[in-house]
């Protein structure tokens, strides 16, 4: 049932191009066959596979083969949304024979020492809500539901202990403010308050394995380029995953030899291909191992970037798709004299030198060197790459046009979400021709802010917009609903704020049947005036309906 029932999800939103249409379910599991091969493949090249069991949460699949596993009774789908489930075991002894049996399986498997039982991200309702869960915990005198989950994964990590094995599990019992069980090696990854629930888990005796979330999650997207890949925010850059703490500060140093690790994690929700698997890994994955291998005091930035040039150039031997966002150009736009144009280049770490061409080539290690900032007539194509100093070419070229449209637009990536938050940068579907693109959305809140927008004399605007199926489960809490004017919704524009006047307003009727991207056009409904607003735009309705998103917006005189 596990591998019939539990492996098979309905296809939502981008999957149906995973597996044909959308009425085609998304399947998979590994065979024992394929994870011996697995295991062998990396066996031969020094690598283990540490196998994760993820209990008593992210367990909605086992739920939904087997509802008596779970804590309602009811048998759930299995789960299309990310985040946080609420589907709990049941931390029951028939859970537990369950789950030794599958761990007894695992160990056939996996000759692993270490073996996670996840522990991370288990909701407490359902328990919370079950008079049986509730006895449970009185039973076992104990004063909490996480002091249950601890109860649970101790008995588990006590069966793989009695098999010689290490457990594994995350921290986020500790967050919660309760214990794990001592023989647990605990992976880090709440890192966002200067490391201390690692600290913490080695003052309680664990060793520790690091995984801040904040810099070596490599799912998370890597700049803030127009072209930057999907991933959830916030942004991991190289340098910041290369400035990884691997050493919580305030560590002593016995403490500080608890830390037996470094990971980084790459979770595949929004990982279709190998091609984003690549270009999520490399190269941060350089700067992983060089925390991992390289002694604290051999850490060297500047010392890091000089030697990158020929690891990349490695990578392109080896025909791997590595990520150049770090020293892509990128260009910064504003009116100059005379109609002319003033273009700023730079480039997320200053590495390298970005050069140019204003006939529409592409740069080569020989063409104008970017030093100031330059002035550009309307018509002109810039080009712009980034070289190393032996010229070898560090980020491909990227291309701006200039012309009358140039600073009437705004691509949806370079406009602030209206909550300030970081956007997650979201794939759209695939369009019959050209890349997929990707849209920078405050998942719940499809709110933009552009300000200080100079429209002097428009009378005219075109929006190109999508709608992402809603996966977001626990994203939903903080949805903002708006008000809207008509049945399908609109998007509004307004001036100063987003209560402020409306410019223009596009209903979506058109739009809310379409697959991939709709214009949607409308006359202002005011003039603009000669000066700079602030402009607020954003769709009406309900976010979990549909989470609309902007690819982008230009207006026209
Ligand atoms: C995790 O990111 N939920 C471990």
């Amino acid at each position: 049932e596990l591998t019939k029932t539990g492996a098979c999800r309905q296809a939502v939103g981008t999957d149906g191009e995973l597996t044909g249409s959308a009425g085609k379910p998304y399947c998979g599991y590994y065979t024992e066959a394929e994870v011996r091969d697995i295991v062998r493949y990396a066996t031969e090249r020094y690598v283990d596979v540490v196998p994760e069991i993820d209990l008593p949460g992210h367990s909605q699949a086992a739920i939904a083969a087997y509802p008596w596993l779970g804590v309602t009774g009811q048998r759930p789908p299995v789960w299309t949304d990310w985040g946080v489930s609420p589907w709990l075991l049941n931390p029951d002894g028939k859970t537990l024979r369950f789950v030794e049996d599958v761990l007894d399986e695992v160990m056939r498997l996996f000759p692993s020492k270490y073996i996670s039982l996840g522990g991370d991200e288990a909701d407490k309702r359902q328990w919370n809500a079950s008079p049986e869960v509730r006895a449970q915990m009185r039973k076992l005198g104990l004063a909490n539901m996480d002091q249950l989950q601890g109860w649970f994964i101790g008995r588990l990590a006590d069966h793989l202990v009695q098999h010689g094995r290490t457990p594994v599990g995350w921290d986020d019992e500790l967050v919660a403010g309760a214990t794990l069980p001592a023989s647990q090696v605990v992976m880090s990854w709440h890192g966002d308050d200067h490391e201390r629930v690692a600290l913490q888990a080695i003052r309680q005796g664990h060793d520790v394995v690091m995984t801040p979330q904040e810099s070596l999650y490599f799912d998370h997207y890597q700049s803030a380029l127009p072209d930057e890949w999907a991933g959830p925010a916030p942004m991991a850059t190289l340098r910041q995953a290369y400035d990884t703490a691997v050493v919580p500060p305030g560590a002593s140093a016995a403490e500080a030899a608890r830390i037996i690790g470094v990971q980084a994690g790459l979770w595949a929700e929004q990982m279709p291909t190998f091609a984003h698997d690549q270009h999520a890994v490399f190269p941060r994955i350089a700067a992983l191992a060089e925390l991992g291998w390289s002694p604290a005091d051999a850490h060297d930035w500047n010392g890091f970037l000089q030697r990158l040039p020929a690891e990349l150039a490695r990578y392109r031997a080896l025909g791997i798709g590595y990520a150049d966002g770090a020293f892509a150009p990128a260009f910064h736009v504003a009116a100059g004299a005379d109609g002319a144009f003033r273009v700023e280049l730079s480039s997320q770490t200053g590495f390298g030198a970005i050069r140019y061409t204003t006939d529409g080539s592409a740069p080569a290690a020989d063409s104008a060197r970017y030093a100031q900032p330059l002035t550009l007539p309307g018509g002109t194509t810039l080009r712009a790459a980034t070289f190393a100093a032996d010229g070898f070419e560090l980020a491909a070229p990227r291309t701006q046009v200039l012309d009358e449209t140039t600073l009437l637009t705004r691509e949806g990536s370079a406009l602030a979400t209206c909550s300030q938050q970081p956007p997650s940068r979201l794939d759209g579907s695939r369009p019959a021709q050209g890349p997929r693109p990707v849209y920078a959305v405050d998942i719940g809140n499809a709110c933009w802010l552009w300000p200080q927008a100079s429209l002097a004399g428009v009378k005219h605007v075109a929006l190109d917009v999508e709608r992402i199926a809603w996966r977001f489960g626990d994203e939903a809490s903080g949805a903002v609903v708006r008000r809207k004017a008509s049945a399908a919704g609109e998007f509004e524009i307004h001036a100063d704020s987003c209560a402020g006047p409306l410019l223009a307003s596009l209903p979506l009727a058109p739009a809310t049947q379409a697959q991939g991207q709709t214009r949607l056009d409308a006359n202002l409904a005011m003039p603009v005036g000669a000066g700079v607003r602030d402009l607020c735009i954003f769709a009406t309705g309900d976010p979990r309906d549909g989470q609309w998103a902007l690819a982008r917006i230009a207006f026209s005189k």
